[in-house]
Parts: C-alpha cells; sequence; structure tokens
C-alpha cells in the first residue's frame, strides 16, 4: 500500500497532509510519496499516542521526517499531519526550494502576517495567532485532550492530592498574599520578625519606580536556614550532597554537618582577605561541591555572589567580572567533561589580564585543584594573586558567625542574555527568593525527606541556583551533584547515577531528553529506575513526544512530570504542574503556582480572557521575583514593565487552552533559546562582527531538533572578500571565543546584504522564514530598502 502526498507544495508548508490511495486498507501503510519521492515507513505504529517515524529509501544523512500525529476515520482514509524536522541545519529540499519559482513567492502581500506596526514590541514578532503553539514541528493544542492522571496512589500522598485544594491554597495565597506567605516564611529562621507591609510593590511604570519588596526589616541569612536550621532540626548527620565525578566510580558526598564546616572554612577565608558584606564574588567553578560550597560560604557573610558558567569563554567573564568588580574569583585549575579536559585556570588569567588592562584588577584568585584533571604543578600560576584552595582555606575554622541580612539585601546577581550586547545583571535578594524557592520546590516535586533529588542543571544557570543549591538545602533535601557529560562514557550515565543513588525526584532539560531519546530506548531499560518518583523539566518547552518518552519509558509511565516554567528573573517556578494535583497533558507547564497571577495580552496589552494566544504577561509580585538589574533599574524598567504598562513581561508567547492550560510556545523577544540556555541574538552578532573580515552579522532562532533552536547567522562579508570553508570556520571560532562554545552559530549563511526597511532596520521576520525555509510564508518585502537581497538570500542558502 502507498500513501501519497496531496500535492508537493504542500511539503515545504508546517502541517502537509497526506492521503491514503488506497482507502480501502485498514492497516498501516508501510510505504509513502512525499515530493513524488518514495520513502519506507519503517516504523508503522497503531497507537494515536505515539509519533510515527518513517526514513527516506534514499538515505541523505541530514534529513528526518516525524509524523506528529495521525487519525483513522471511519471511511477508511487515513490521514497524516507530518513535520519536516532538519537536524544540523540542513535542509533535505534545497533542490525543491531553488526549484521554486522565486519571484512569484516573493511578491505575495497577502501573507503578510505580522503587524509591522508591532515592531515597536521586543521582537516585532506581531500578533500570536490562536491557539497556533507548535513546538518543533508538534501541535501542542491539539493535545489538549489528552490528558495523563497521576495514579490514586500518587495522589493520595501528595502535599497538594486534589484541584480544590489546589484551588483552596492558590484563592488565598491571590486574596491574602500577605498572610499565605507570611505563614510560609514563618517557618524559617529570623533572626528578626519582618515590618509591615510585608510586601510592597509597583509594577505600573506609569505610577513611578517599579519596586517590589517583601519580608522588608526582617533579619535572616539563607544559608544559616539551608545548614544550621536544619542541622539543629536533627538533620546533621543527613546525606546534603552526593557528589557523582565525570569518571564513574569517582563519587564523594558530605553530610550536612560536614557541609556546614566546609562553608564555614572558605567564609572564615573570605572574611579574612576582606570580603564583606555586600562586595562581589565571581564563582567560575565546574559542579565541584565547592560549587555550592562557595555560594553557601558568600550568602554566610552577607557577600553577593555572581557565579559564571564555566563554560563561558574569557571575555564574557571578563565582561562580568567588569560589571561587577568582585574582590575576588574563586575557580578550579581544570575540569574534565566527558573525554576532554578544559582549562579553566587559563580562560580566568586571559580574563583577569582583560579586565585588569581595562582598568579592574583583582586582587585574589582562589584556585581549588581539580586533581583528577590537571596537576597542581602543571597549572600556571600569578605569584601574589593566585592562591590554592586546599593550602589555605582547610586552615580556617569550621565555625563561622552568621551575618544576618536584612530580607532585601542582595543575595546573588547572575548575568543572563538580554537584546544587546550587553548582558544583564539579575539581582535576586534574600528574604523572599528563599521562601519562594523553598516553597516551589517543596510542592513541584511533591519533596519528601525520604527523596533523592537530581537536578542536571550547573549552577552557573539559576536552575543551579534555585534548583540545585538554595530550593534544596532549604527543604533538607540530598542532592546529587554531577560533574560529568550525560553521555559519558555512554548514554546509559543518567539511568546508572539514578540507580546507583536511588533517586526519586529528577529534573532536566528537553535538550537532554530528545538527544538521549535519539540513542535508543535500551540505554534506559538496561536500569532499573524503579527509585525514580518524579520527573521534571525546565528551560524550554518540552515537545510532547519527548514528554511521552520521558513518561512513558524513563519514568515506566508512573511519575508525574513537572514541566516548570520560569526564567532567572522569576527567581523560581511560575507555571508549573503539581504532581498528584491534577492530570497533565503532555507539552504544558499547566497551571500558576501559588500567589503568581500569569495574564495573556494581546498586542496592544490588553488582558485576553478564556481560551487564547499572547504574549505572557504577570501581574502582581511574588516573593522570587528579581528587584533590579544591577547598576541599571532604567534598563530594568524598559526591558520588563515598558512593553504592557501595568505588567511584568516575560519575553515568552503563550497559549491557554478551554480547560485554562498553559502551553509556552517560546520566546517572542531577540533572544535564542539553544539547549535552554539564553542567548541574545545581539551578542552573537557583536561576536561576528568583531571578526576583520565581516562587515555585517544578523542572528535568528530556528528550530532545532535536539536543542530546540540552533543559531542561524546572516553573515555580509568586507568588500572583496571571498566566501570559504575557511573563513565559515573562522567566524564560528570567534564567536566561540568570544562567548563560549555553546553559543557557536550552527549554520553562517552568506548574505551579500540583509533585508532593511528604508530606515535601516534589518527585517528579522524575513530572515526567520528563510532560516526555517518558510519561503512561501514570507510576506510583503516591497517595504525593503531593495528586495531584490532576499532573492540572493534563498540562492545562496545551502551555498
Ligand atoms: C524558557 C530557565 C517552556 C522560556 C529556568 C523562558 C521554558 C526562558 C520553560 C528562561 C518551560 C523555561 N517551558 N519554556 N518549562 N522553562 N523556559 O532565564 O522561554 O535561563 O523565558 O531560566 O526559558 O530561561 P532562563
Amino acid at each position: 500500500m502507498a500513501l501519497c502526498c496531496s500535492n508537493d507544495y504542500n511539503i515545504l508548508r508546517r502541517s502537509p497532509t497526506l492521503y491514503t490511495q488506497d482507502s480501502a486498507q485498514e492497516t498501516a501503510p508501510t510505504q509513502i510519496f512525499l515530493n513524488s519521492k518514495l520513502f519506507n515507513w519503517v516504523k508503522p505504529c497503531t497507537n494515536k499516542k505515539k509519533s510515527l517515524h518513517f526514513s527516506p529509501l534514499t538515505h541523505r544523512k541530514s534529513s528526518r521526517f516525524r509524523c506528529s500525529s495521525y487519525y483513522q476515520s471511519s471511511g477508511y482514509t487515513i490521514t497524516l499531519r507530518i513535520r519536516l524536522l532538519f537536524f544540523a541545519m540542513d535542509d533535505p529540499f534545497e533542490r525543491s526550494i531553488s526549484s521554486r519559482p522565486s519571484k512569484k513567492a516573493l511578491t505575495t502581500s497577502n501573507h503578510l502576517r505580522h503587524v509591522e506596526s508591532l515592531a515597536t514590541l521586543p521582537s516585532g514578532a506581531g500578533r500570536i495567532s490562536k491557539l497556533n503553539a507548535v513546538i518543533l514541528g508538534e501541535s501542542l493544542a491539539s493535545e489538549e485532550d489528552d490528558l495523563v492522571f497521576p495514579s490514586g496512589d500518587f495522589s493520595r500522598q501528595a502535599h497538594v492530592p486534589s484541584p480544590q485544594k489546589y484551588l483552596d491554597m492558590y484563592k488565598m495565597s491571590i486574596e491574602d498574599p500577605a498572610g499565605f506567605w507570611s505563614d510560609i516564611a514563618s517557618q524559617f529562621y529570623w533572626k528578626q520578625r519582618w515590618g509591615q507591609p510585608v510586601y510592597s510593590e509597583n509594577l505600573d511604570i506609569r505610577k513611578g519606580r517599579i519596586k517590589i519588596e517583601w519580608f522588608k526589616g526582617g533579619m535572616t541569612n539563607i544559608c544559616y536556614n539551608c545548614l544550621d536550621r536544619n542541622i539543629e532540626s536533627g538533620n546533621g548527620e543527613k546525606t546534603a550532597l552526593f557528589w557523582e565525578g565525570n569518571e564513574p566510580g569517582e563519587d564523594g558526598n558530605l553530610t550536612y554537618n560536614q557541609l556546614l564546616q566546609r562553608v564555614c572554612q572558605l567564609a572564615n577565608y573570605l572574611k579574612h582577605i576582606g570580603v564583606k558584606k555586600g562586595d562581589a564574588v565571581v564563582i567560575y567553578l565546574p559542579m565541584l561541591m565547592e560549587l555550592p560550597i562557595a555560594m553557601l560560604a558568600c550568602a554566610r557573610i552577607g557577600a553577593v555572589h555572581s557565579v559564571v558558567f564555566a563554560g563561558f569563554s574569557a571575555e564574557s567573564l571578563a565582561q562580568r567580572i567588569m560589571d561587577c568588580k568582585p574582590k575576588v574569583v574563586i575557580t578550579c585549575n581544570a575540569v574534565r567533561r566527558g573525554s576532554k579536559i578544559i582549562y579553566l585556570k587559563d580562560i580566568v588569567d586571559a580574563a583577569l589580564a582583560d579586565s585588569a588592562q581595562n582598568g579592574f584588577a583583582v586582587d585574589v584568585c582562589l584556585t581549588y585543584e581539580n586533581c583528577s584533571a590537571l596537576e597542581k604543578v602543571k597549572t600556571k600560576w600569578q605569584e601574589g594573586r593566585d592562591t590554592w584552595w586546599q593550602d589555605v582555606v582547610t586552615k580556617y575554622p569550621t565555625t563561622c558567625d552568621v551575618e544576618w541580612v536584612d530580607a532585601e539585601d542582595p543575595l546573588f546577581l547572575l548575568y543572563t542574555s538580554g537584546s544587546t550586547g550587553k548582558p544583564k545583571g539579575v539581582l535576586h535578594t534574600t528574604g523572599g527568593y528563599m521562601v519562594y524557592t523553598a516553597t516551589t520546590f517543596k510542592y513541584a516535586f511533591d519533596y519528601k525527606p525520604s527523596d533523592i533529588y537530581w537536578c542536571t542543571a550547573d549552577c552557573g544557570w539559576i536552575t543551579g541556583h534555585s534548583y540545585v543549591t538554595y530550593g534544596p538545602l532549604l527543604n533538607a533535601a540530598t542532592v546529587v551533584v554531577f560533574e560529568g557529560a550525560p553521555n559519558y562514557p555512554d548514554s546509559g550515565r543518567c539511568w546508572d547515577i539514578v540507580d546507583k543513588y536511588k533517586v526519586s525526584i529528577f529534573y532536566t532539560a528537553p535538550t537532554l531528553v530528545r538527544s538521549l531519546m535519539r540513542e535508543g530506548d535500551e540505554y534506559v531499560t538496561r536500569y532499573s529506575r524503579k527509585s525514580l518518583r518524579i520527573l521534571g523539566s525546565v528551560g524550554e518547552p518540552i515537545n510532547p513526544s519527548a514528554w511521552r518518552w520521558f513518561y512513558n519509558l524513563v519514568g515506566d509511565s508512573r511519575c508525574p512530570i513537572s514541566d516548570t516554567w520560569w526564567q532567572t528573573e522569576t527567581g523560581g517556578f511560575m507555571i508549573t504542574p503539581l504532581p498528584g494535583a491534577w492530570p497533565q497533558k503532555p507539552g504544558s507547564a499547566t497551571f500558576p503556582f501559588f500567589g503568581v497571577q500569569p495574564v495573556i495580552v494581546d498586542e496592544k496589552g490588553v488582558e485576553i480572557e478564556g481560551e487564547c494566544s499572547g504574549y505572557l504577561c504577570v501581574k502582581s509580585s511574588w516573593p522570587g521575583a528579581f528587584r533590579t538589574l544591577y547598576g541599571d533599574h532604567e534598563r530594568y524598567e524598559t526591558t520588563y514593565f515598558s512593553a504592557f504598562p501595568g505588567y511584568y513581561f516575560s519575553g515568552d508567547g503563550c497559549s491557554r487552552d478551554k480547560d485554562g492550560y498553559h502551553w509556552l510556545t517560546g520566546r517572542v523577544d531577540d533572544v535564542i533559546n539553544v539547549s535552554g540556555h539564553r542567548i541574545g541574538t545581539a551578542e552573537v552578532e557583536s561576536a561576528l562582527v568583531s571578526h576583520p573580515q565581516c562587515a555585517e552579522a544578523a542572528v535568528v532562532g530556528v528550530e532545532h531538533e535536539v536543542k530546540g533552536q540552533g543559531i542561524y547567522a546572516f553573515v555580509t562579508l568586507v568588500e572583496g572578500v571571498p566566501y570559504s570553508e575557511d573563513l565559515r570556520k573562522s567566524l564560528v571560532l570567534t564567536v566561540r571565543n568570544q562567548i563560549g562554545a555553546f553559543a557557536a552559530p550552527d549554520k553562517i549563511h552568506w548574505a551579500p546584504g540583509l533585508p532593511k526597511t528604508r530606515s535601516g532596520k534589518i527585517m528579522r521576520r524575513i530572515l526567520r522564514k528563510i532560516a526555517s525555509r518558510q519561503l512561501d510564508e514570507l510576506g510583503d518585502t516591497s517595504t525593503l530598502a531593495d528586495p531584490s537581497v532576499v532573492d540572493q538570500l534563498i540562492a545562496l542558502a545551502d551555498s
């Protein structure tokens, strides 16, 4: 039996429709036609809920097709909705595209989907039409009737066992935020209770300065609450951290008592070298236990930590050092990740030299000797500035007085990408963040004292702050910290670790789920995983087929998935399932956490009710919200509170279905989410144009099968410079060196010119369409200063 595409042209569109030729055939077909070519259907599947896979007869390594769903009607006609997935940015249909009559396709103005007047919005992304949510080619909203229920046993033991219980608590949190959060805050240790009002806020730019404060006047310390308080309540001998090294068999652990001692020694050392309350400390460490130790030591003495992900380049590190001017930088000499060694101290040396040249010299570089990666003697050293952690810190006393700080005193700075080249220093304060991370952790993971918790995030990102370090430790949890790579020595490593430590809560990112899913089920099924009871997802939308694989295979259809939507700025979960409370829909983050009022607004900033799509905003504050951007309150106000006055604007698009479930659809601003890491297009562009042979660059995000989004760069070369493979490599290397390997463009598209309006603004909408080969959706190009550049770009698409 064979299927054929309804017409060849359809194949270039998002959801072409295929019909069976033989309508009397009920069984799954074995071959289909796409674009007049015959393909084998390699994995026919009769389960409506599962993806169907089929592959080209002629194998092209870069192309893959996947059916998102199919329906069998009573008239024996099978209709398939298929989506093309591009791997490694290679277009399997380049020949079809280049053979299309380009003129006709390019001048159709009636396809104008995006309203240009919306260019004042962060992205100019325009209206998000009703319920068009699609993640990696998979329609989300159409899956809305696909409910996955928690088991009765699970619900019965959950903190929030029913929708009614949630609604009661949610109502209380919205009607009386002060009372709701005060009750929870009282469970922590406060040297002095907060004053009145419990919180004060202004989220309306029209009414003046944006301000958020919670528990002001209250004196506390988050390190004390993570460690001393838990030890006093009898958890001193409970394991706080299990550490799993890069090599299987290399491990360690610390009880709460031992962790406190380590933290105190470092805190005493920091005090001794003159670090005081309010001083910044930059931490550039891999996932050693010393990373959370360093964060907690800073918090203990009231210093403000700024962890820089140890995948950032020397230039990025220098930029952050110059911005927050730390007294000390804490690092280690090197780290092994998989089979690679990364010489972190060399990167820090280069950053410190750069920063010193630009007028800011760091006095102390405290370096941990990570002997499994590099010996002391082989480490480059600057006498006077560099100190070995093991030589000094261990000499200090294992107790250290706590610096009591105001709830509104800063706890940490964490830089995140924005729509300009300069990263934003997101500032979180102490009290509200403490109460919020602890509470979200407890409810979203239905945490119980017997749980063993593993979050695969690095402490260099917000997830590692809130849900490796503070949230779990505030709950006296046992946390697994993993130094290595999830595919080393093979793709079963995660499940090996789950079995080794009897992990019961496993929190990760969709990108990891998708990459493991590609490696095949056998890496999962060879491990027991029976300790697992909850799974979690964060960082980007999880497409339904990855959700199902995670749920059915990894969790044996037993473990609810908490798909937590939140941001560096929000400090903690904002929209998240509460496992046990309500059924899930694969791909939906479901409902708001206590105290959070998400609203979806249209392009004019008007709240839309009921089933809709639009821009995700939040009205009214929550305790974990960021308070400012370090040193730039004006940017805080314009970036987050000006687009839609009266609201915090998240930068994300969102659909809400008829049952009130939220479906996050990704960024609508100039930020690309690559493997859950936010990268500003402007940052990549400024790195590219720093290359001597690059005249101009424009970067857009494009769908990527594993990373969620890939980086696609249009590059205009300096007059007379020829295109070459070497130049392409050298441009990519420039970005790696200036930002970090994770920001390297997946595709460099040569661009003799860029599509610009007559006022010189680059029309990214057109570039996005070219990058994703949605050439029939280019819209009106007649307003361009030079419409012919579009033809040139299409012609060069795969050169
Ligand atoms: C995206 C990471 C869909 C979103 C905690 C947000 C998500 C950005 C989800 C923040 C989710 C995070 N579903 N999208 N569950 N979680 N995002 O600051 O676009 O690194 O704005 O914080 O990640 O990224 P950030």
